[in-house]
């Protein structure tokens, strides 16, 4: 199906900012010349009368996004291709902005809590603990508040000015990352993590491993090199303790449960910020120095 897309997010994944190449499935937004590729895409796009009746199935557009973004940098486009098992309808009730932090970051958390750390968001499994790291970014936000719906005991790490912000989101204990005890990753109540939801990058696995249960997992949304490696050698010695480095697989059933939890007003974006495409840079800038407080949004 091909959309036309309202509004997108921008993340880190996102490694440059302007796409100045232009694959030929894509339609990359580019401040050098949007129409000429998107011209050409769309002479051969079969199917274009169908984009009109489709511009409400919004939430796709960024998983689409993901491809291009892997392969070329930059997952800023007007118009873009979707698989429509990985569409779903935005009811009324969630806006635009809302809906549009979903597909990646709401995603990615989702995936971390459930099949990674076999949260049951119902709230019907073993209490577990949790830490989320980086909690007041575009993941971690929607982590925190997912897994409060899965009836954990949260401790989040997160910057001084965010410490309130991501107790309002749910979190039982907040760290300082910047304070001693914040860079040790020590749950002020002693508790020993079933889970680690890592969003930030550069904690290594000594600091992880005296806080984590018998059994205790770190699901790194970042994995480097050294993520890697100790991923490696945990399976490979049939450690209890264990890294699992972890790649968002988009799922449109996945995508409708975070809809609907919107649309209850179980789950909230929080937006740092909205940016015109025509300034992607100053979003992208934002995003790439890494203070980000919840979804930075770009309106098409
Ligand atoms: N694996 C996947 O499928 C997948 C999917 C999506 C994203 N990602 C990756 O996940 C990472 C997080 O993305 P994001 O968009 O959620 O991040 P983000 O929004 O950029 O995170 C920014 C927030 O993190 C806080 N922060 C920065 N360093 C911190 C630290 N050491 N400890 C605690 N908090 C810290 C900042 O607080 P201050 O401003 O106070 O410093 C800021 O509020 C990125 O590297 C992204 O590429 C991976």
């Amino acid at each position: 199906m091909l959309f036309r897309q309202a509004l997108d997010t921008i993340g880190r994944v996102n490694q440059k900012p302007i796409n100045r190449r232009f694959p030929f499935h894509s339609c990359s937004f580019s401040s050098d010349g949007l129409w000429v590729p998107y011209l050409i895409w769309f002479e051969q796009c079969k199917q274009v009368k169908a984009f009109d009746a489709y511009e409400f199935f919004l939430l796709a557009c960024n998983i689409a996004n993901l491809r291009r973004i892997i392969e070329s940098g930059g997952g800023l486009a007007e118009f873009v291709v979707a698989k429509k098992s990985l569409s779903v309808a935005r009811p009324p009730e969630v806006s635009a902005a809302e809906g549009a932090g979903l597909p990646v970051a709401g995603l990615t958390a989702h995936q971390a809590l459930t099949q990674s750390a076999g949260v049951k968001l119902d709230g019907s499994g073993n209490r577990k603990n949790i830490l989320i790291t980086a909690a007041s970014g575009g993941v971690g936000h929607y982590a925190v508040q997912l897994a409060k719906l899965g009836n954990t005991h949260v401790t989040a790490t997160c910057g001084a000015r965010n410490i309130e912000f991501v107790k309002s989101l749910g979190a039982d204990e907040v760290l300082d990352y910047k304070t001693p005890e914040g860079a040790a990753l020590k749950s002020p109540s002693g508790k020993k993590y079933d889970a680690v939801i890592h969003c930030t990058a550069g904690v290594p696995w000594s600091t992880f491993e005296p806080n984590l249960s018998e059994n205790g997992k770190v699901i790194d949304i970042t994995p480097g090199p050294s993520a890697i490696m100790t991923f490696a050698f945990k399976e490979l010695t049939f450690s209890k303790k264990q890294l699992v480095p972890l790649f968002m697989t988009p799922k449109g059933e996945n995508l409708n449960y975070l809809v609907n939890l919107v649309k209850e007003g179980k789950l909230k974006t929080v937006i740092d910020s909205e940016h015109p495409l025509s300034r992607a840079e100053d979003a992208w800038a934002i995003s790439i120095d890494g203070h980000a407080t919840g979804k930075i949004i770009m309106e098409q």
